[in-house]
């Protein structure tokens, strides 16, 4: 009997390590049929920017090269989608199937719905990305917790997040892991174009290198908040990160509420940036509009998307002089820690350079820090 490998995915977008994890795979294990399972999103879950035929349609574009078998089975049912539920299914019409995951989800493979009867339906392929440790240590602790069987496929793949590739869609930019045929789809029918005015008018409104450092900012928080699941929706997240420095470079006061202590300060642009955003951006949402107020001077007892704006524009790629980029390896192990670390070197620098520092800052420091001010 034919051996087939399943493999399923959310494919908003497909990327070039999806294609390339599968090739591994059906090379390593010799097999040549190839089943593609996108998975099913719920309307009323905002994880998805695209419907499921329009990800079909890219799915079939960007693995086109291996000839796949795109299984709609999640559509017809359109609930109920568990692993546990689908495999079964999939086996009974594609006989003997493996089904292969990134080795970040065996990581979390204990925490599915009904794990054993996942691993009692077939083998599952586990690609382990490159910087994915532990996966032998974690398959051994599997099979004696649940079972099943384990197959490695030895695959040194880049590190592409589909989430960050979403982003840079949004951003208006063409990712070099979105294949050209998946690209041409995108542009015809005018995927991911949600965000193309917000992003054209912040242009307007900042130079070059600031609207540079905005688009780093949205691609290192979300990709945070999907490495680290740190659970915030991803409009949220994507609308704070953009806006948050649209009114740095504007700082005309226009009548604006904004606390008088900042008013000639650095930390001014943060006031007048969430009262801008409202006025030039319609955003309405206090948490998406407190997280671009706070994210200079920190405040004490922050939400997380608070937190999260204010370490990914600390630790945005294009800050590339020290410390930051050690500060980045820490909060990509340990977000909480790269976010105190990150605070805790904004203070200790705007000590050493005898800098004032604003009352909000000196509250998040005895809040989440302590000790000596
Ligand atoms: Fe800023
Ligand atoms: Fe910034």
């Amino acid at each position: 009997m034919t051996r087939t490998l399943v493999f399923g995915g959310a494919f908003d977008p497909p990327h070039s390590q999806h294609v390339e994890m599968c090739k591994a795979a059906m090379a390593q294990l010799g097999i040549s049929r190839l089943v593609i399972v996108p998975t099913y999103l719920p309307p009323h879950k905002r994880a998805g920017y695209l419907d499921f035929s329009a990800r079909v349609r890219l799915v079939k574009a960007a693995f086109k090269g291996l000839d796949p078998i795109v299984d709609e089975i999640e559509n017809e049912r359109g609930g109920d989608n568990y692993s546990c539920r689908i495999l079964p299914i999939l086996k009974r019409k594609y006989g003997d199937i493996v089904y292969l995951i990134g080795g970040d989800s065996l990581m979390y493979l204990d925490s599915w719905y009904k794990p054993e009867e996942v691993v009692a339906t077939c083998p599952i392929a586990v690609a382990a990305r490159s910087g994915y440790g532990g996966i032998a240590d974690k398959i051994e602790a599997l099979k004696g917790s649940l079972g099943g069987e384990y197959i490695p496929i030895d695959f040194v793949g880049k590190d592409v997040s589909s989430s960050v590739l979403r982003a840079e869609l949004l951003l208006c930019e063409s990712p070099a892991d979105i294949a050209y045929d998946v690209m041409e789809i995108i542009r015809r029918e005018g995927m991911f174009t949600r965000y193309a005015d917000m992003v054209d008018k912040l242009r307007g409104f900042e130079t070059e290198e600031l609207f540079e450092h905005s688009k780093a900012v949205v691609k290192r928080a979300v990709d945070f908040n999907s490495k680290h699941h740190l659970g915030q929706d991803f409009d949220r997240v994507f609308t704070a990160a953009l806006l948050h420095d649209n009114a740095k470079q504007r700082r005309s006061l226009d009548g604006l509420d904004v606390p008088e202590d900042a008013v000639g300060t650095p930390v001014l642009h943060q006031f007048l940036g969430a009262a801008k955003a409202a006025r030039d951006f319609g955003i309405s949402d206090d948490g998406v509009l407190d997280a671009i107020r706070y994210h200079t001077t920190a405040k004490a007892d922050m939400t997380m998307l608070e937190k999260l704006i204010y370490t990914a524009d600390s630790l945005s790629d294009d800050r590339t002089y020290d410390p930051i980029p050690a500060l980045r390896r820490i909060a990509e192990k340990d977000f909480e820690e790269g976010f105190r670390a990150t605070l805790a070197h904004t203070v200790d620098k705007l000590k050493a350079n005898g800098r004032p520092i604003y009352p909000l800052t000196l509250d998040a420091y005895d809040f989440y820090i302590g000790g000596q001010k």
